[in-house]
């Protein structure tokens, strides 16, 4: 949705031209979460806030930066900047609308935000009322103004800390937030309730602990309108983490981001924040407080400080153009990372630690619900009919939103498995909720370690497959299918009925890097059919049947998302139910015919297309006899079944890849769209 930064440096000297380097590279590295438009704030020269913001991508802003009459070289011993870069949701994408927002023309408070704030009509009502006029067309700006609204009507008595929780608790909706003032220099509060926020460390010295504690204040110290004004004495404990041995403070810097990847070039240590959590930021030190301390809090009472796994190189595009391109090109290795230690290929068994101790309950399932939107959807009804093949326990796949829409009967006897890349997703996430409140045993699959859908479900697989910057979800999908696959062959263990069938699997699972990087050999002829035939095309469809259902949706998906042709993904058993009125020699057809239990159905799928002059690329296995002489074809390896999808896939996903380069699009960048849907 959109990405926020901060930077905070203490002690340790910059120029504002770091300051400004630094928030802005951490805005290039977010720029993925959202690109319409970016602005940030720093301190100016006059105990003032500075705010720069810009329509565009991040290179906009980084050349009005450069434009402004500004002293670059102006030294701070100690800072606090905050950065943003959007995804239009209220209001268009204009400068106005750009984040940082204000409170004010003199900028008292500022804040960056990503999520939706549902309740904000009322809050801009209520502080209309009180005489504010309001500027811009978002939700955060009501924050912004709110902000300064509670701080003089608490007459300015409230530390920064108190201040932000009195106003979060006015909020509905979801945040992840960064406040800045100019009524509290060089510190900064950040609050997160469901939009991912983390912080990284930096110091020269080794922490003397790796936690920083939550420290406990009761109650709440003030609201709105000021009635209860009882402060209850502020239990602070600083947190043991900042103490410093000798008694004298020591430089450190901080880092705060919606993602790692804005992170990892700085430091590895970081920790994240859980809902809930207010961080303060200031002297040098990072309090963690709570909004509402309550008996039913069952958080931990410390967050620990973690180390990053994944190298600045996975987040770097190297040699390739493209993320996509690079991240469809690295799935011979990433594939390998998802079953890395987990698949032990010579006695044919799998083992996902992450399920240890839930796979009796898993199996005692009465049904197994996949919940999941977009790409990740596919990739779990890719995997449904192995499930219920393996393991005899009624499968389904739900969108998150429409599952939502429903709100369908959950029992705890259910099993439910939320399958999300980015773990962040609004919708899947109160998806999930939904099925925690009704006891149900919630399974996470997720690509991001500390992300709110890793941490809410009861167990769970992390995917592995290194982060996926390309807003057009590629190695994520390869990576959830062998995830979920992997989970499948884990139920089934016992079953001695089942073991020739999940031994072939395995040894499916054991060819495919070299099946895939197969396909990525064929790579030019994929990009010649792309000129020669595709790139002209309004519409395209994709059919196919049994396991490849899911391949024509996912590789509709990705051609429409990012070359913007029309494509459709089209069960062949429904073509003569309407489908089929669609064809004639001008519809552009691909057809996936590889060979399995349906080949003589889509055989005759392909005998329909043809009477009605149409006349389909075929996605074969290599050498298929019937269809060479009389069809354009693109050769694929067998695999087994239920993984074909993995390998059919790929050539989609290539064809995509370069339909969106003769359109034009900026690949990693496709217009209205952005990497994590953080709201509904
Ligand atoms: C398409 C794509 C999206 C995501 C969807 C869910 O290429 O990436 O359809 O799959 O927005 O996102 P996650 O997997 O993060 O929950």
């Amino acid at each position: 949705m959109c990405g926020i930064f901060g930077y905070c440096n203490f002690l340790c000297e910059k120029s504002r031209r770091e300051v400004c380097d630094t928030l802005l590279n951490g805005l290039s590295r977010l720029e993925y979460r959202g690109y319409d438009s970016a602005g940030f704030a720093v301190d100016g020269d006059i105990e003032d806030t500075l705010i720069i913001k810009q329509v565009g991508k991040v290179a906009a802003l980084r050349k009005l930066t450069d434009d402004q009459p500004l002293d670059f070289s102006k030294p701070f011993i100690s800072h606090c900047g905050m950065a943003h870069t959007r995804w239009a949701t209220h209001g268009q994408p204009s400068q106005i609308n750009s984040h940082p927002q204000r409170s004010d023309d003199k900028n008292e408070f500022v804040v960056v935000h990503n999520g939706i704030i549902t309740n904000y009509k009322e809050i801009k009502l209520l502080l209309e009322k009180k005489g504010y006029v309001f500027e811009s067309d978002t939700d955060t700006e009501c924050v912004a103004k709110l902000t300064k609204y509670v701080f003089e009507s608490h007459n300015k008595e409230l530390n920064f800390t108190e201040l932000v929780k009195t106003v979060v608790k006015e909020l509905e909706g979801s945040y992840a937030f960064i406040f800045k003032s100019t009524h509290f220099p060089n510190e900064i509060v950040a609050t997160r309730r469901g939009s991912p926020l983390l912080i990284g460390v930096k110091t020269q010295k080794k922490l003397k602990v790796d936690f920083v504690d939550v420290e406990s204040s009761d109650n709440s110290f003030a609201t709105v309108e000021g009635q209860d004004m009882s402060r209850p004495a502020l239990n602070r404990s600083q947190s043991r983490a900042f103490l410093s041995e000798d008694g004298l403070p020591q430089p450190i810097e901080y880092f705060l981001a919606s993602d790692a990847s804005a992170i990892v070039e700085h430091t590895k240590r970081v920790l994240y924040l859980e809902d809930d959590d207010i961080a303060h930021i200031a002297d040098g030190e990072l309090h963690i407080h709570r909004v509402r301390r309550s008996k039913e809090d069952n958080t931990a009472p410390t967050r620990s400080i973690q180390t990053l796994e994944i190298e600045l190189a996975e987040i770097m595009k190297g040699s390739f153009d493209h993320f996509m391109q690079k991240e469809i090109y690295e799935q011979p290795e990433s594939v390998v990372n998802t079953m890395r230690g987990r698949v032990n290929f010579e006695n044919h068994e799998v083992t996902l630690g992450g399920l240890r101790g839930f796979t009796h309950i898993i199996r005692r399932a009465r049904r197994i619900i996949f919940v999941a939107c977009g790409t990740s959807y596919h990739s779990c009804l890719a995997t449904r009919s192995i499930f219920e093949e393996l393991n005899q326990i009624g499968t389904q796949a739900e969108l998150a939103s429409d599952f939502l829409d429903r709100e369908p009967p959950i029992f705890r006897d259910d099993v439910c498995v939320f399958v999300s890349q980015s773990g962040e997703t609004a919708d899947t996430i109160l998806a999930m909720r939904y099925c925690l409140e009704r006891g149900a045993l919630c399974v996470g699959v997720t690509n991001t370690v500390g992300s709110s859908i890793s941490r809410e479900t009861h167990c769970g697989v992390h995917i592995n497959a290194g982060p996926e910057i390309g807003v057009a979800s590629t190695k994520a999908y390869t990576s959830q299918y062998i995830a979920l696959v992997m989970m499948a062959i884990q139920l089934a263990q016992d079953s001695k009925s089942s073991q020739k069938r999940r031994e072939e699997i395995i040894d499916g699972l054991y060819r495919l890097p070299s099946d895939i990087k197969e396909v990525l050999a064929i790579d030019a002829k994929l990009q010649q059919l792309a000129v020669e035939q595709l790139a002209q095309e309004k519409s395209l469809l994709i059919l196919g049947r049994g396991y490849q259902n899911a391949t024509c949706l996912e590789g509709a998906l990705k051609i429409k998302e990012i070359s913007y042709i029309h494509s459709e993904g089209i069960f062949a058993g429904e073509l003569k139910h309407g489908p089929l009125a669609l064809i004639d020699e001008t519809m552009a057809v691909i057809l996936v015919m590889t060979q399995d239990k349906y080949y003589p159905k889509v055989q005759s799928a392909l005998q329909q297309v043809s009477a009605r002059s149409g006349n389909p690329i075929v996605i074969c296995n290599t050498g298929d006899e019937n269809l060479k002489n009389h069809h354009r074809t693109i050769e694929v390896p067998k695999t087994s079944d239920c993984l074909q999808g993995l390998v059919n896939i790929i050539p989609l996903q290539l064809l995509s890849y370069h339909l969106a380069i003769l359109k034009g699009v900026d690949v990693d960048f496709p217009r209205n769209l952005a990497k994590s849907v953080t709201v509904e």
